[in-house]
């Protein structure tokens, strides 16, 4: 039996075995199977040994590791230099090989919306651990955006951007421009409001933010990573003043996509029946 795993701290919550073991079946990979596990920050070579063994044929890291376990690792794709998190391992050769397939995901979520990054204005809560993921699609793209990040602690948000500076060096020339702005400071209007925090995970948290100016605009999209609960604050009032909303699904189905196809070579379909199977 071929064993994968997704690991985290807490991970009860943790979706991914059952979309995993719903597409293993439905693609007769009948050899395999997820299973959740709550780990330390101790585990995680233990984990990496597992794989190197091939006790473990793939791992899905989740929070609080995805940083942890990129400093652990043999190797490491470019995304996930870029972005220093990790949350797909594989073997390759005798190594073991860290892979980024949020960033991927999160660009599949707005392929599947139609949502080009191009010549737009982007608001983006929060400078965590996702939040880089998140940055460097931009950076990829490199569509002559204009992105604000507003993180409530200033100094994480200015380590990102220092982050972004690199990495758009890296990159060459860049027609993207980056700016912090302070935590309730009010901007233009932007064609895209991302929340990457955790506030809304807790049913009354919300973001106290004047969003006053987005009532009935109906072209802003308001995107929030969080997609348990379905719908956090931040997006019923977005609903109420008439935007557009999305929750973190999409993106969570694309980051699970890329490292299913990255352990068994099959790509599987995102459709109705896998985003009805997490509701
Ligand atoms: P993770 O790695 O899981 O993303 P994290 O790195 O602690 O966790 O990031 C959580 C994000 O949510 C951060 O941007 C955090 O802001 P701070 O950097 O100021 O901590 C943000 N966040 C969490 N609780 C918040 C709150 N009550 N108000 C505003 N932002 C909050």
């Amino acid at each position: 039996m071929n064993k994968y795993l997704v690991i985290g701290n807490p991970i009860e919550h943790s979706l991914s075995p059952l979309l995993h073991n719903y597409w293993f079946k439905k693609y007769g990979i009948l050899d395999s199977i997820y299973e959740k596990q709550k780990v330390d920050k101790k585990d995680l070579k233990k984990i990496i040994e597992q794989v190197k063994n091939g006790e473990l044929k793939g791992v899905n890291v989740t929070v609080p590791f995805k940083r942890e376990m990129f400093d652990c690792l043999d190797a490491s794709s470019s995304e996930a230099q870029l972005t220093k998190s990790v949350n797909t391992l594989l073997k390759e050769g005798d190594k073991v090989v860290g892979y980024n397939t949020d960033q991927g995901g999160f660009e599949i979520s707005l392929q599947k919306n139609n949502w080009k990054p191009e010549s737009k204005k982007i608001l983006i809560f929060g400078a965590g651990g996702v939040t880089p993921s998140i940055l460097s699609t931009f950076i990829k793209a490199n569509g002559d955006n204009k992105i604000y990040l507003c993180n409530r602690t200033r100094d994480k948000a200015e380590a990102l951007k220092e982050l972004w500076d690199k990495t758009v060096n890296l990159f060459g020339m860049n027609k993207n421009t980056i700016e912090i702005v302070d935590w309730g400071k009010k901007i233009e209007l932007c064609d895209l409001v991302i929340n990457t925090t955790s506030v809304g995970l807790l049913k009354d948290e919300n973001i106290n933010f004047d969003f006053t100016d987005y009532d009935n605009n109906e072209d802003t999209l308001f995107y929030d990573l969080i997609y348990n609960p379905k719908e956090t604050n931040f997006l019923k009032d977005a609903k109420l003043r008439g935007n557009r909303t999305m929750n973190g699904k999409l993106m969570f189905l694309g980051q699970a996509q890329l490292a299913f196809k990255m352990w068994t070579g099959k790509s599987p379909e995102i459709n109705k029946e896998v985003i009805d199977l997490l509701d």
